[in-house]
């Protein structure tokens, strides 16, 4: 299929599947265990339906919505996601661009292989920037300094991942530090060559490009994954980590990878400007509650003037305004817009974003919304059950 001929995000899903060898494919794909929460995040959008109003005035509709001071065209953006040149080199970049051409906000990973500096000057307004908390506490310290000194305004911190998770599809691909080479490792690559090419012309495995002060100098990038395998995750991570962060991040500071409302309270008394409702795309603990069920009783608890954003499942339009109606600010894209970049690149992540944009758009007029802000559990009369 060419992408422009591409209907459905499913449609970059099958185009990436086509186009790269099994085991990187399966490493976006995947999630953790049996992927009962990968399964039950798409499950439990798919049970969310509308009650429409018609005879409404649906001609003009407006995708625009403000977030912390600033106004994006749309009410998604792009979740931060790591490694992502082994995808296509100069992943990043790409969906940094993608994401400022649509203007919306695009997340770069503390894992990305692109520094930040280089992704924020790419497309300047629109990055923000994630991060694990490391071991040794002063490699967050230098991250948050560089993230402020190349202009980046919006830190998130993800803190769902206290240990590392055991993706099964990995470690029966053999995806790991180093990728272990098999047979049917070979044969991916040589059924695959414009993948493989483009990993061979760019230098193979590609750098962490964020970490490589933090490995010894001349380091390969191996030997930078391996400083960060053992820098993250951190399990001894604590409530007074985040007090730090939130002192010397002048920034705006959301968590990512919330999912109880106590939680949230906690993090927003430490003085976090929003709340990211999340699982981390059914990656990290597989019986866990799909971040759409787990919103509304956070959008209770933290009361409606907090910034709620949620991620973790959306497939379509419509998973957009779902996350809306049950309480959420804005809605993040983690895979389909790395299917989107993975099967050809930037031209692909941008179609990504207008397919979905489409989508919304079409849903708003079904059920008499004109506003994208007006979507709530009551309001307009739009429900959903
Ligand atoms: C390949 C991949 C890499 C990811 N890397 C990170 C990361 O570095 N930091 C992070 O906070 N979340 C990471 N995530 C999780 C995403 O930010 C996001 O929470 C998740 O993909 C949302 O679910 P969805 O893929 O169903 O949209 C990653 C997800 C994927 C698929």
């Amino acid at each position: 299929m060419r992408w422009r001929d591409a209907l459905t995000v499913d449609d970059f899903r099958q185009m990436a599947r086509a186009r790269m060898p099994k085991m990187v494919f399966d490493y976006i794909d995947g999630g953790v265990e049996d992927e009962f929460a990968l399964a039950a995040n798409i499950e439990a959008f798919r049970r969310k339906a509308f009650v429409p109003r018609y005879l409404v005035n649906v001609e003009h509709r407006n995708h625009r919505t403000s977030l912390f001071g600033r106004t994006y065209d749309r009410s998604f953006g792009i979740s931060p996601t790591g490694f992502a040149s082994l995808f296509r080199p100069g992943a990043d970049l790409m969906l940094a661009r993608a994401a400022a051409k649509a203007r919306i906000p695009f997340v770069l990973s503390g894992a990305s292989n692109i520094s930040v500096e280089t992704v924020a000057k790419a497309a300047p307004g629109y990055v923000w920037f994630q991060v694990y908390g490391a071991r040794d506490r002063k490699i967050t310290r230098d991250l948050l300094k560089r993230a402020t000194g190349a202009g980046v305004e919006t830190l998130v911190v993800t803190v769902d991942v206290p240990v590392t998770p055991k993706r099964t599809r990995n470690i029966r691909n053999g995806f790991g530090l180093p990728p272990r080479m098999s047979l049917s490792t070979v044969l991916q690559a040589l059924l695959h060559p414009g993948w493989t090419a483009r990993y061979l012309l760019n230098g193979g495995l590609p750098k962490l490009g964020n970490w490589q002060p933090y490995a010894p100098q001349g380091a390969s990038a191996l030997e930078i994954a391996r400083v960060f395998a053992c820098e993250t995750p951190n399990p001894t991570q604590s409530l007074e980590d985040i007090a730090t962060i939130r002192e010397s991040w002048k920034g705006t500071l959301l968590v990512k990878g919330i999912l109880h409302p106590d939680d949230a309270v906690e993090m927003m008394k430490l003085g976090a400007d929003g709340i990211w409702v999340s699982n981390h795309g059914g990656r990290q603990l597989d019986r866990i509650v799909p971040s759409i069920d787990a919103l509304p009783a956070i959008r209770q608890a933290v009361g409606g003037e907090a910034t709620l954003v949620i991620d973790s499942g959306i497939r379509r339009g419509a998973d957009i305004a779902v996350a809306r109606c049950l309480g959420a600010d804005f809605a993040f894209i983690g895979r389909v817009t790395l299917f989107g970049v993975a099967a050809c690149g930037e031209a692909g992540a941008t179609r990504v974003i207008e397919l979905l944009t489409e989508e919304l758009d079409l849903v708003m007029g079904q059920i008499g919304c004109c506003d994208v802000n007006r979507l709530g559990p009551v309001d307009l009369g739009l429900s959903v059950q």
